[in-house]
């Protein structure tokens, strides 16, 4: 691959540190732990990346118009020619208005993540992981998911040329997400069983039978979630906030932001390091309980949460995710399925909107606020990671009190009123 990178990168396990060839097909070292992508990082620092990545702020060029491949210097610094982009990224970051109420947060920020193409933010290591499949020469790709990676999958591999081959938890994810992988044209096989087994699956699929895997255990996919770090800062002028909350399922999302946040420090790009908050489901919080307990990792079996997008037990970056949150001095919490659905109503109802999963972000910021550990007028941004529409049942079922079998009460429902097409019907119903 070194003769196609405008830098050298390499391969280094988490662990052993033992390095291989970027160009090598691998997601584990041979001593079975994840590996990281390196940058050249005393390359990188003899150029002006901040003015460069600036200047491209806004550019309708492309690749310069991803806010993904705007930072491709320190994400996969490949020949623009070979660049697989649906021009993702670019998302808003929102005051949070009643949502920031709710928080009791008063400088809080939303960045939108469901306002990538696929409406997850999914779509930022997909871009990357789906080049690097080209780089390899692929033409069939593989991912198990809770539902976004594999909508985010099927839309790339159709833009790309390639054959997309879908493992996800029948039964158990949200509608819109199914939606999207069959429509895209994914080849989507309903397994018998969680995301846990259908992960640990995928991977011997894809080994046995010659398949790139893009899981977020692809160290390339990691790279490309970077740029929401990135292009957050950018967003506030490089001026770190004092917090980044955010959901942790499969845990690439944290660990992703954490590394593209130290190269920045490494580099001088930014001078504070933002504290990371990662929020886990109380049903699903194989990382809550490790970092609570100081405990080895176990992972959580039966994994169930109302957040489909998370409801996963033995998360395969739990370790990346530690190192993240040591950098950055970072907390995690869980939240009860209530927290989760009452902070999600308040996302809505404050014009925002966002699925469960990344309603974790408010309800644990809310209850770290509450515990004094986000100060008041500490700056915090929340990640939202995925569209509302993504799972209009969760929102259906709560605004008409059909959540009672998840014991979940609809404490902030909005109900649609059924009346008779009369107008004294509408002018009582609007108390006119
Ligand atoms: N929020 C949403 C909406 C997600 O879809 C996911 C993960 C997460 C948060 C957690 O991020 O796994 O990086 O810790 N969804 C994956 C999927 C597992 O298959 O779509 P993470």
């Amino acid at each position: 691959m070194d003769a196609i990178l405008k830098h050298p990168l390499k391969l280094r396990c988490v662990a052993c540190h033992a390095e291989y060839d970027p160009l090598e097909v691998r997601y584990r070292c041979d001593c079975g732990d994840l590996l990281d992508v390196v940058h050249d990082l005393d390359a990188l620092r003899t150029l002006d990346l901040r003015a460069l990545w600036d200047q491209r702020w806004g550019s309708r060029r492309f690749p310069d118009d991803s806010g993904v491949w705007r930072y491709r210097e320190l994400i996969l610094p490949v020949e623009e020619s070979r660049i697989v982009s649906r021009m993702e990224g670019n998302t808003r970051l929102y005051p949070a208005g009643k949502a920031g109420d709710y928080a009791g947060i008063e400088h809080l920020l939303l960045k939108h993540e469901g306002e990538n193409p696929t409406a997850s933010f999914k779509d930022r290591g997909m871009t990357c992981g789906i080049t690097a499949a080209r780089l390899m020469g692929a033409t069939k790709v593989a991912c198990a998911s809770t539902g976004n990676t594999s909508a985010s999958m099927a839309s790339y591999a159709s833009v790309a040329g390639m054959e997309g081959i879908i493992f996800i938890p029948e039964g158990k994810i949200a509608y819109g997400k199914l939606s999207q992988a069959l429509a895209y044209g994914g080849k989507t096989l309903q397994i018998e069983g969680d995301f846990d087994v259908a992960m640990e699956l995928v991977q011997e699929v894809c080994a046995k039978l010659d398949i790139y895997l893009l899981n977020s255990i692809n160290p390339f996919r990691i790279e490309g979630q970077k740029a929401i770090a990135f292009e957050l800062l950018q967003q506030l002028d490089w001026q770190p906030p004092d917090w980044i909350v955010l959901p942790g399922g499969n845990l690439g999302n944290n660990s992703a932001i954490a590394k593209g946040l130290a190269e920045l420090y490494d580099l001088g790009i930014v001078r504070k390091k933002p504290r990371l908050a990662v929020i886990q489901a109380e049903g699903a919080n194989p990382l809550y309980r490790m970092w609570a307990n100081k405990t080895p990792f176990e992972a959580v079996r039966e994994a169930d949460t109302i957040a489909t997008a998370i409801k996963i037990g033995n998360p395969v970056s739990w370790q990346k995710s530690l190192r993240g949150l040591e950098w950055s001095n970072g907390v995690v919490e869980q939240v009860t399925e209530q927290e989760i659905m009452d902070a999600k109503a308040w996302v809505d109802a404050s014009g925002i909107g966002a699925e469960p999963a990344s309603c974790c972000s408010i309800a644990g910021a809310k209850k770290l606020r509450e515990q004094g550990v986000i100060a008041a007028g500490d700056r915090v941004v929340g990640i939202l990671t995925g569209h509302l529409l993504k799972d209009p049942d969760a929102v259906v079922d709560y605004h008409t009190d059909n959540l009672g079998n998840r014991h979940i009460a609809s404490t902030f429902a909005n109900r649609p009123i059924q009346i008779p097409a009369t107008l004294e019907a509408v002018e009582k119903a609007l108390g006119a």
